[in-house]
């Protein structure tokens, strides 16, 4: 597996796949990976002849109170992961050369970053538009892989994959859990040992909403109303939002007709967990 660190080498590279007639298939990371960011990789590497993937802990999208600083890395496992999946190359930047001095220009989406976790997160998905793009500027990917547990993130990319005219085919990948149905994420190693059950109060919630509707209950209001009672009878929690909304507009809903997201977003300790079920 080869190793780029600058955006020329890793642009030149692309370029030479693509003269070839190669495809690829691209993974994007902030590192500390777990079986969910594997799992995108097993999806890359049978999408396309070249799966490359990337470590980048992106300062514009973390605002100035969250965990920028203390966000967890492993370079050395991460590597040793990356390339026991089968990848050709790790994209492995520096701030400064995704970011290098007098550096201006980020995407704002209009409305999808107004919802959800965009509320309590004002840059968050600003930041997150700005390096994809540039990511995919770099690599020129044919696929991109991305988790549904972020499923906000997801339809953000989506949307600026077809409003910039990227043209990459980008694919959504199933929420991968532990075994007890906590959703995998770099973040739940913040967990305290005692902080762990409360932690299984969002996948629980995520069951109860989609029972709730299949037994006939319609208005969102009173799902979310069950729900931040049995969200707050597990300690350590502080909720950011429950919400029911539209997938593809994450407009709330007030009565539930066809299909719904439930998402929900609870501070648990120090980590700030999230988790999601379409029904
Ligand atoms: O989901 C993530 O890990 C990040 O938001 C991403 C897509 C790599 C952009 O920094």
């Amino acid at each position: 597996m080869e190793i780029f660190k600058t955006s020329s080498d890793m642009r030149a590279w692309s370029d030479a796949m693509h003269r070839r007639g190669e495809t690829i298939s691209f993974v994007p990371t902030m590192g500390y990976l777990h079986e969910g960011h594997l799992s995108l990789m097993e999806q890359g590497i049978n999408l396309c002849s070249s799966l490359v993937v990337s470590i980048f802990v992106n300062p514009t999208q973390f605002g100035a109170n969250e965990d920028l600083d203390g966000y967890p890395t492993n370079i050395k496992r991460d590597i040793q992961l990356i390339e026991s999946k089968g990848a050709r190359v790790l994209f492995l930047p520096d701030r400064k050369e995704m970011y290098p001095e007098n550096y201006q220009t980020y995407i704002n989406l209009e409305h999808l970053p107004k919802h959800l976790c965009g509320l309590s997160r004002p840059v968050h998905f600003r930041g997150v538009a700005t390096i994809v793009a540039k990511l995919f500027n770099i690599i020129k990917p044919d696929a991109a892989i991305f988790g549904a547990k972020d499923f906000q993130q997801l339809q953000v990319i989506r949307q600026l994959n077809r409003d910039l005219n990227f043209n990459i085919n980008i694919i959504g990948a199933p929420i991968v859990r532990e075994h007890d149905g906590l959703a995998m994420s770099s973040r739940n190693s913040y967990l305290k040992p005692e902080e762990r059950e409360s932690a299984l109060s969002l996948s629980k919630s995520c069951i109860k909403a989609k029972e709730m509707v299949q037994s006939g209950e319609k208005d969102a209001n009173a799902i979310k109303g069950e729900i931040k009672s049995f969200i707050e009878s597990f300690p350590h929690t502080k909720i950011d939002y429950i919400s029911i909304c539209k997938p593809e507009t994450l407009n709330e809903v007030a009565e539930i007709k066809g299909e719904v997201l439930f998402a929900l977003a609870v501070q648990v300790g120090k980590a700030r967990l999230i988790d999601n079920i379409l029904i």
